[in-house]
């Protein structure tokens, strides 16, 4: 076996990927077609996913919500990027999407909460993988709408949805204004998680921890610039998700070997990959792993590190965990030792 099919093969949770980032280009040209949406000229569908910095591609992402609409058009995107995920043998994903987004493109909370919960079930059904939702604040909209979205959600439970997320352009718009949201969904026993210092100061990571309350961190690359605050994070074992290849126009052009994943990494923090926004950076759950290990140094150890970091880091009940952390060590080390030389 090689590198490749290894990383393809070994069992993996998946805690960063957005839904609205997980859309295959030709779903989201059929679905404009089918609501008379108007996307940008394009040849290939492809060509939809190209964009020069962070506000364009969010720019598209909104532009993508316009044409997903009925409760079948959040079942079908759901299923189809869980489908994709389990041919990575992705056994358990916790999703983030956007319920202000969906809302101000015109459906409402219950048919996008309702339709990606069919699409999770017709993917187990089908696949067997597993998946939560993270209902994620847009941080790019006010306060006022955060603490609406927490309300929405708690007038509207569902099992599936455990928790909050913070998700958009982040260097104008600083954690510590959504401070009520997250107190809020904290107090409702909802997880907390948010994206920090992926376009920002390490210090966002710590009003993330502190102030917000949350269990993990998203991206957190700027870390690598406060030496204190690398030291706290990992002697705490706080979990980041990181994903490569979606970040690397940010840190290193062609050169992924600059990435502070990397560094990250190699202090010991405790961190798990995944693919962030799959088809919109040409990316899949296995690519962003052989990325790591052609670039920057990760070994068959250090994928099984972050394999075990990606179910800790997860909000699964702990005797979920153990059985999990039994299973896929046990699966993993079977498959490392079928690696060729
Ligand atoms: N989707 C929404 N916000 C994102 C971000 N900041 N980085 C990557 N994908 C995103
Ligand atoms: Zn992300």
């Amino acid at each position: 076996m090689n590198t490749h099919e290894f990383l393809k093969a070994i069992p993996k949770v998946s805690l960063h990927v957005h839904l609205m980032g997980s859309i295959q280009a030709r779903t989201v040209v059929e679905l404009a077609a089918k609501h008379g949406v108007k996307l940008p000229d394009f040849n290939e569908p492809e060509d939809l996913y190209q964009y020069p910095d962070i506000y364009k591609f969010l720019h598209m992402y909104d532009n993508s919500a316009l044409a997903i609409q009925g409760r079948d058009d959040f079942a079908r995107i759901a299923y189809e990027t869980l489908s994709e995920a389990a041919a990575h043998n992705v056994r358990y994903r916790e999703m983030s999407f956007n319920p202000t987004t969906h809302m101000a493109a015109g459906a409402s909370y219950q048919t996008c909460v309702d339709g990606l919960i069919d699409g999770i079930n017709a993917a187990r059904n089908d696949h067997g993988i597993e998946c939560r939702l993270i209902a994620a604040v847009n941080r790019m909209e006010s306060p006022e709408l955060a603490v609406a979205m927490v309300e929405t959600l708690l007038e509207n439970p569902r099992e599936e949805v455990i928790g909050i997320g913070m998700d958009y352009a982040e260097a104008e718009f600083p954690p510590e204004r959504f401070w009520k949201a997250y107190r809020m969904a904290e107090q409702a026993g909802l997880r907390l998680t948010a994206h920090q210092s992926e376009d920002a100061p390490p210090r966002n990571i710590e009003t993330c921890l502190d102030l917000l309350g949350c269990e993990r961190v998203d991206h957190g690359y700027h870390v690598v610039e406060s030496e204190a605050i690398m030291r706290r994070v990992r002697d705490e074992g706080v979990v980041f998700t990181c994903t490569p290849v979606s970040t690397a126009w940010v840190y290193f052009g062609e050169d992924l070997s600059n990435h502070p994943i990397r560094m990250m990494k190699e202090f010991g923090i405790k961190l798990m990959i995944d693919c962030d926004d799959p088809p919109m950076f040409q990316t899949d759950p296995t690519k962003d792993y052989i990325v790591c290990a052609e670039h920057m140094g990760f070994s068959t150890e250090d994928f099984r590190n972050c394999m075990l970091n990606g179910i800790d880091g997860s909000f699964l009940d702990e005797p979920t965990k153990r059985t999990m952390r039994r299973q896929f060590a046990t699966e993993f080390d079977a498959l490392a030792s079928q690696l060729s030389k």
